[in-house]
């Protein structure tokens, strides 16, 4: 297994799995918010705000934001008076989202693909720009259908896998691979993929939610050479209300014995 990889003759540390994820995240965390390195996060949040901050009203208490990170939405719905428990791998970051609100949020470090909360206990899940570390996105779906109240709404955003792919061969990446690097992290790979219009209508719906809306987000991205190519890629956010229906029995393996329809 490689350990290295250089791009432009920078040495990048590969980071495997989810211990990787953390660990990286983790030394992300402190100026994960504000690093110049990461400039193009920050255009890639700020058009997908304009999608997803349309959403955010149908949210209702409590809800879970996975993947929270420093806590970019966990804190706008707290601000709403929505109770959010903000989850997370990494306790640096959630250490970051807690510090921005205080009481107001739960911070909690756990898995996305295993949530410690009871069935039907969330009026909304959010999942953004996490979606796309996740190794079993299938065992998160499950979840986030599992915790949700069948009134609730699970808005999440990802990467479009063949604009990102685009944007890794650009940059001579390996395929599942992103590269992170603040002033805490030297340069490092980590594991993040896109996904597809259809593979998520198929995971969700198998899941037994019902959608309501797919956006599809262009970032602008400055004049730069080689970012001029990420126009092209693009977040797009899912919006869904929960149905636990038959089709959640016809879906298959996953934590259905759980269900009644
Ligand atoms: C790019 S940040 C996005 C943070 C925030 N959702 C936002 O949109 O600003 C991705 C976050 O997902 C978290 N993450 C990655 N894999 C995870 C998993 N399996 N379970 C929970 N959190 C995870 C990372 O620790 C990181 O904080």
């Amino acid at each position: 297994m490689r350990k290295f990889w250089f791009i432009s003759k920078l040495q990048y540390k590969i980071r495997e799995g989810k211990k990787g994820l953390k660990e990286t995240y983790d030394f992300l965390a402190p100026n994960y918010d504000y690093s110049k390195y990461l400039f193009c996060t920050r255009w890639i949040e700020k058009a997908e705000e304009k999608i997803v901050n349309k959403w955010l009203g149908e949210l209702s208490s409590p809800v879970i934001d996975v993947g929270c990170g420093t806590g970019r939405y966990a804190v706008k719905i707290a601000g709403m008076g929505i109770s959010v428990i903000a989850l997370d791998l990494s306790l640096e970051m959630l250490k970051m989202a807690k510090k921005k609100k205080g009481n107001k949020i739960l911070p909690v470090l756990a898995d996305a693909e295993c949530l410690p909360l009871k069935a039907d206990s969330c009026g909304g899940v959010i999942c953004t720009l996490a979606f796309n570390h996740l190794f079993s996105p299938v065992s998160a779906v499950y979840e986030f259908r599992r915790v949700l109240k069948k009134t609730g709404i699970c808005i999440m955003s990802s990467f479009n896998k063949a604009l990102l792919r685009r944007f890794k061969q650009k940059l001579n990446l390996p395929y599942a691979y992103m590269p992170f690097r603040t002033k805490n992290c030297g340069p490092t790979l980590i594991y993040e993929v896109g996904h597809n219009e259809e593979e998520l209508k198929g995971l969700f719906q198998k899941a037994g939610f019902r959608i309501k809306a797919i956006e599809f987000c262009p970032v602008p991205i400055s004049k730069l050479g080689i970012f001029r190519k990420l126009t092209l890629l693009f977040v797009f956010k899912l919006g869904f209300t929960v149905r636990k229906l038959v089709t959640s029995l016809e879906a298959g393996s996953l934590r259905l014995d759980k269900y009644s329809p």
